[in-house]
């Protein structure tokens, strides 16, 4: 049957999906399948129906495509789709509700305090030190995240992450060493260590520098890396998430593991993380744009 690729959409990470959803589009023709991309934008998704399409490949990040939302459109529409259903999808954009979930289930996330116009710096930093993570709570690539040691910043900081989102998560920053978990088809793919030139790893070091670099496998030893894969598991599962997710995992200098955050629909352009984490366990791209796929199938 027919396969729309869903991408673009209205989020913040317009352009980012642009360029997953060509790339997975790109690898479903070369493996034979009937696809087709498809922008929400503009157009009712009623016209996948329309057009008769049968299946849904959803390239989308962040609101309107990660959140539940076109999930929640589709279930109605009866279209399978790939990935995570409606509630694990709204509980991953959101990364208040997603701590609150790890923390009763024992997975340990850095700590954190929800903010509002009048809340005070000296008291958030004498609880999560300094520097801290100001961002949004249901935003995608960084977009809106400030690292911040001052209170001009911490101010800053508040206001370009509440332009974003009314929910502003002040976090602790976890110095150490930037990781990503794949999960695909209820398995861990090898892990995927990040080093910045500069100390975040933010937009411009995920998107534009061709200073950050990236190992695959990530060079821990084997029984912490055990370690992190079984934790990312479990974040996956307790979050309610099928077929695959990516989760961002900070590893302190002790070696114990933070997770940051689960990405239900991760990015599938050409320097993403998830095509590497599968190519160090030997699935080409296309072959994981199809495994994916046919995991809505079963
Ligand atoms: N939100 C971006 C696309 C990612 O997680 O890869
Ligand atoms: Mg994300």
């Amino acid at each position: 049957g027919k396969v729309a690729v869903l991408l673009g959409g209205r989020s913040a990470e317009r352009k980012i999906s642009l360029e997953s959803g060509v790339a997975v589009l790109a690898a479903l023709l070369r493996c034979g399948i009937d696809a087709h991309a498809f922008d929400p934008v503009g157009q009712p998704l009623d016209n996948l129906l329309r057009d008769g399409f049968d299946r849904v490949f959803i390239a989308l990040h962040g609101r309107y495509g990660e959140d539940g939302s076109v999930q929640g459109a589709l279930e109605l529409m009866g279209m399978p789709y790939t990935g995570s259903g409606i509630l694990a999808s709204a509980l991953a954009m959101d990364k208040w509700r997603t701590k609150m979930i790890w923390q009763a289930a024992g997975i340990d996330t850095p700590r954190y305090l929800m903010l509002g116009a009048d809340s005070c710096f000296d008291k958030v930093a004498e609880i999560l030190g300094l520097p801290m993570i100001i961002k949004p709570a249901r935003e995608g690539s960084t977009i809106g995240l400030s690292k911040v040691a001052s209170q001009q910043e911490f101010q800053a900081g508040y206001a370009l992450a509440v332009s974003c989102d009314e929910l502003v998560m002040a976090e602790q920053f976890i110095d150490g060493v930037e990781l990503t978990a794949t999960i695909l088809d209820d398995e861990p793919l090898p892990l995927v260590r990040i080093d910045v030139a500069d100390t975040l790893y933010d937009y411009h070091a995920k998107y534009c520098s061709d200073k950050t670099r990236y190992t695959c496998p990530s060079g821990l030893s084997n029984e912490l890396t055990r370690q992190i894969q079984s934790i990312a598991l479990r974040a996956h599962r307790v979050l309610g998430c099928s077929g695959w997710s990516r989760v961002d995992v900070m590893l302190d200098k002790s070696e114990r593991p933070f997770l940051l955050e689960t990405n239900t629909s991760p990015g599938m352009t050409d320097h993403s993380l998830v095509p590497m984490a599968a190519k160090a366990a030997n699935i080409s791209f296309d072959e994981l744009v199809v495994k994916i796929l046919r995991l809505v199938e079963q």
